[in-house]
């Protein structure tokens, strides 16, 4: 989408946006005409609400659409990029119509502030996975203007929201593609082909290399799939002067039947996006490269399927893991932190990583515990936490800290092997990231479990039913809010 700032509105568009927060009194700006109309249906800018107005003045329709931003002492980044993203899309609803321009809108301390967001949300909004379909419902809209005097800090923003809502939509795609098209071959394809052409280092390696670093975790389960499993690195060196480096480890189980441990026919439906967390950490790397925060950072994915064959890990297995730890397997449906430990490893011991955030469609207890609203956060480092609240409240990706108190550790004891790789039934989340802790080595460590997050049954503000593309903004805002 294009998001041109131009001095008045360009001939021929007919339909403007207006944004603005709410009223006791209707603002002077609006005709009489327009008071009127909303007196009458009690429009005043509340917060979610829009307005349509329809004007014809010789015969010519002009319609204005106006958004409610709500109080604006209660004003957040969040109310004005669900704001943008109603208006758009229901201008978007208006056939035909090509462009828009949003003629009024909140004056924000920084305009790089409100560029980003309005070029986030425009992009996310209008955002459809349609490939596969043989019909297509085209939209029209391919501009929106901003009504505005040249302003390099509004376009710098807006030219970064762009590219951040194109990484969010990038790692939709790679969701949104069913597991027969994504194959851990096609995902570690697609990281590769993106991360090229966005300047990043990318690495992708195949099951002889998982083998030869003793990934045995992450190689138990991939080893019952017909489909390869594939190693992704990509490296964003954003401070060449310095070697600390930044990790990130994404989940990448393009398939998850469950294994012997199978999975229910309704639970399985969904398991084409239990490569979420690979998706949100790709993306990320290529928002990060577009943005060129002052900071190193490389990302890990060990992408594979869990599926049943003749050469699948059964349920009793002792299975080793790069680190050496032995992990007797109780559950194979509790897979994903197998391949998780054994790319925790690699990235601290190949990749010399400083800290990292790991992020996974993990459990199903996050779903029960905070439902589709927030992520479950683990953590060893109230620092990096609160660098990721920080992200979070920009954002507006929310998130929850669960506690890793020692007690819930012995629930990971087993007494043929180092670990068991389930807790039981109780929480489940915890465990699940405190497995995970016992291969961080004691550096600063996020662990992000968005299970519920990564897909959504409708549409909602600025995310269209389906993949989200959770993670990806929360992720480039963490390492925004690292680097120096
Ligand atoms: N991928 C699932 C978790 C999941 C469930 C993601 C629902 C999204 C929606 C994960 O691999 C899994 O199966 N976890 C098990 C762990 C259990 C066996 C300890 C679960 O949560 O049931
Ligand atoms: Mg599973
Ligand atoms: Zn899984």
């Amino acid at each position: 989408m294009n998001i041109p700032v131009v001095p008045t509105i360009p001939e021929g568009v007919k339909v403007s946006l207006v944004l603005d927060f709410q009223k006791n009194e209707l603002p002077d700006y609006l005709t009489d005409e327009m008071k009127n109309e909303m007196n009458q249906v009690e429009f005043n800018f509340k917060k979610g609400e829009t307005y349509s107005y329809i004007h014809k003045n010789n015969g010519e329709r002009h319609d204005t659409i106006f958004a409610g931003l709500g109080e604006q002492d209660k004003f957040e980044p969040e109310v004005l990029r669900k704001a943008v993203a109603k208006a758009i899309r229901s201008a978007a609803g208006f056939k035909p119509i090509d462009a828009v321009c949003i003629t009024r809108y909140p004056e924000l301390d920084s305009m790089q502030v409100l560029g980003r967001i309005i070029g986030e949300a425009v992009e996310m909004a209008m955002y459809k996975f349609d490939r596969l379909l043989s019909k297509k419902n085209e939209s029209n809209l391919k501009e929106v203007y901003i009504l505005d005097n040249f302003d390099m800090e509004l376009e710098q923003g807006i030219a970064e929201g762009i590219a951040i809502g194109k990484a969010v939509n990038f790692a939709r795609d790679m969701v949104n593609e069913p597991a027969n098209v994504v194959t851990p071959t096609e995902l570690a394809r697609r990281a590769y082909d993106a991360g090229i052409e966005h300047g990043l280092h990318v690495e992708i390696h195949n099951k002889e290399y998982i083998q030869a670093n003793k990934m045995d975790a992450y190689w138990s389960v991939a080893k019952g799939a017909s489909e390869e499993p594939k190693l992704i690195i990509m490296r964003y060196e954003g401070n060449p002067d310095s070697d600390s480096i930044f990790g990130l480890v994404g989940k990448g189980l393009t398939y998850d039947s469950g294994g012997y441990c199978i999975k229910t026919a309704d639970g399985m439906v969904t398991m084409k996006a239990d490569m979420a967390g690979s998706a949100a950490v790709i993306g990320a790397m290529l928002a990060i490269s577009d943005l060129k925060p002052k900071i190193n950072v490389t990302a890990v994915v060990a992408a594979c399927e869990n599926m049943i064959s003749g050469d699948a890990y059964r349920t009793g297995d002792i299975i080793g893991s790069m680190a050496g730890k032995t992990i007797e397997v109780l559950n194979t449906d509790a897979e994903g932190r197998l391949t998780l430990v054994d790319a925790v490893h690699y990235i601290i011991e190949k990749e010399k990583v400083f800290g990292l955030l790991d992020i996974a469609t993990l459990t199903g207890a996050q779903v029960v515990c905070l439902g589709t609203t927030a992520s479950a956060v683990v953590t060893n480092d109230e620092a990096l936490l609160e660098a990721l609240e920080a992200a979070s409240e920009h954002t507006g990706e929310k998130i929850w800290q669960l506690p890793n108190f020692e007690e819930y550790k012995d629930l990971l004891k087993s007494e043929i092997a180092d670990l068991k790789n389930v807790g039981g039934r109780e929480a489940g989340t915890i465990t699940a990231g405190m497995f995970i802790e016992e291969f961080v080595q004691g550096k600063p460590w996020l662990h992000v479990d968005m299970a519920g997050l990564a897909l959504s049954p409708k549409t909602k503000d600025y995310t269209p039913s389906g993949a989200t593309g959770w993670g990806v903004r929360l992720i480039t805002s963490l390492i925004e809010n690292l680097s120096e």
